[in-house]
């Protein structure tokens, strides 16, 4: 789909073409939630119900949104989320966008649940290569990732910390999206519906050997997105004392990720963590919490500036990403935005998320009277309606 970038001139329009092309199974996996699903909708308001003051009169015709980012200077605040499944959107998706990231000079993570090796994605993630993974029950097979991950040249491990079990997705249940994945009638009736999704992507795998497999799992784990992911994968038992050891065993830097509050932001900078991202998950892991922006301010509060603070969870648009900086957050890691680029069109269309954020992180940028993004603060942020500045 050559002319993604002629039909969507916004994420939301990316997200409607990624939603035409793809079964309804495949989408709603990387739309949806979790239980009754209200946590995206909230991550969304949340964000945009904040508003920014602009200021007027000052010279922004040079504009910078470049940052560095542990040692690395990189052109744009932005880095790519983990997120599984990237290679059923598109053949060979997660190669595809980890090559638009290098292409805009910003990070790629790999997730632990790649269907891509660590060194296939070190070759395209040539401007920097995260490694995301959890921690297992049988750690020293957690260990074994780390030191591939170490191996393949990886520069940050992010560990997720929020998902001690498997959420409670009911929706997945429908078409057997759930872990493993259980083919049923459903599946392969939405499968049937979108034929040029069969062409492109599913024939094309099985042509060249069959469906991508968990690439980086140990075999203890299991490989196949159809067989029984072995229970040694549960997180249940994951503690601090285990991020003690990892932060032993890894020199690099190391990220938590799925930090909500206050408190484990500050055990966080006790346990000599490098960063933390401010996340939900994108709504993905438990309906309750709160929107991810709502708890940034009281975060960036506790752990000053000991470490450095990421976010996510519900940035659609650049003024999203304005936001959350002028809140404290040092740059903002970016889920299904590229990943609905990545559906509408593969390489291209995941470049082009990026730079339909680009473009409306510069335009904020020129709104907001700034030329470098450290130079937002908590001034610009207003709380929605006719709330007060919370200068
Ligand atoms: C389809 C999908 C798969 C994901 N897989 C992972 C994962 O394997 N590990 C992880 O830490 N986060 C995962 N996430 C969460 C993202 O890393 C990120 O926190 C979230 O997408 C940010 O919210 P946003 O989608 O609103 O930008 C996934 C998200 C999606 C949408």
């Amino acid at each position: 789909m050559a002319d993604v970038t002629r039909r969507a001139h916004n994420i939301a329009q990316l997200r409607a073409l990624a939603k035409a092309r793809l079964p309804r199974a495949i989408f709603e996996f990387i739309e949806r939630g979790t239980e009754d699903d209200d946590l995206i909708a909230r991550n969304v308001a949340a964000l945009r119900d904040l508003r920014l003051l602009p200021r007027t009169l000052r010279d922004v015709s040079r504009r910078d949104a470049g940052i560095e980012l542990f040692g690395r200077k990189q052109p744009l605040p932005l880095v790519i989320a983990p997120t599984g499944v990237s290679d059923l959107l598109w053949h060979h998706g997660e190669r595809a966008i980890a090559r638009a990231a290098a292409r805009a000079g910003i990070p790629f993570t790999q997730t632990t649940s790649s269907t891509t090796s660590f060194a296939d994605i070190a070759g395209c993630a040539t401007s920097g290569h995260w490694m995301q993974m959890y921690l297992w029950e049988r750690r020293d097979l957690s260990w074994r990732v780390v030191e591939a991950a170490g191996e393949a040249g990886a520069e940050v491990i992010v560990l997720t910390v929020d998902t001690p079990m498997w959420p409670l997705r009911e929706f997945n249940k429908r078409a057997g999206m759930g872990n493993p994945v259980r083919v049923n009638r459903v599946l392969v009736s939405d499968f049937l519906k979108r034929p040029r999704w069969c062409a492109g992507v599913l024939a094309r795998y099985y042509l060249s050997g069959g469906l991508p497999q968990f690439a980086n799992y140990p075999s203890e784990v299991g490989r196949k997105l159809t067989g029984t992911v072995s229970r040694v994968a549960n997180s249940a038992s994951v503690s601090w004392d285990d991020v003690a050891e990892l932060r032993r065993r890894w020199p690099g830097k190391l990220v938590l990720k799925g930090i909500l509050s206050p408190e484990d932001a500050r055990l966080a900078l006790d346990h000599g963590v490098d960063g933390i991202a401010v996340s939900n998950h994108g709504g993905r892991n438990f309906d309750s919490s709160p929107p991810a922006i709502a708890m940034l301010p009281a975060i960036v509060d506790a752990v000053r500036d000991g470490l450095t603070v990421l976010f996510d969870s519900g940035v659609r648009r650049g003024a999203d990403v304005a936001k959350a900086m002028a809140l404290g957050a040092k740059a903002v890691l970016i889920g299904r935005a590229t990943l609905y680029g990545c559906a509408a069109g593969g390489e291209a269309g995941a470049a082009h998320a990026i730079d339909l954020l680009r473009g409306e992180i510069d335009v904020a940028m020129a709104m907001l009277g700034v030329t470098r993004l450290d130079q937002l603060d908590r001034s610009y942020v207003m709380p929605g309606a006719a709330g007060p500045c919370s200068a």
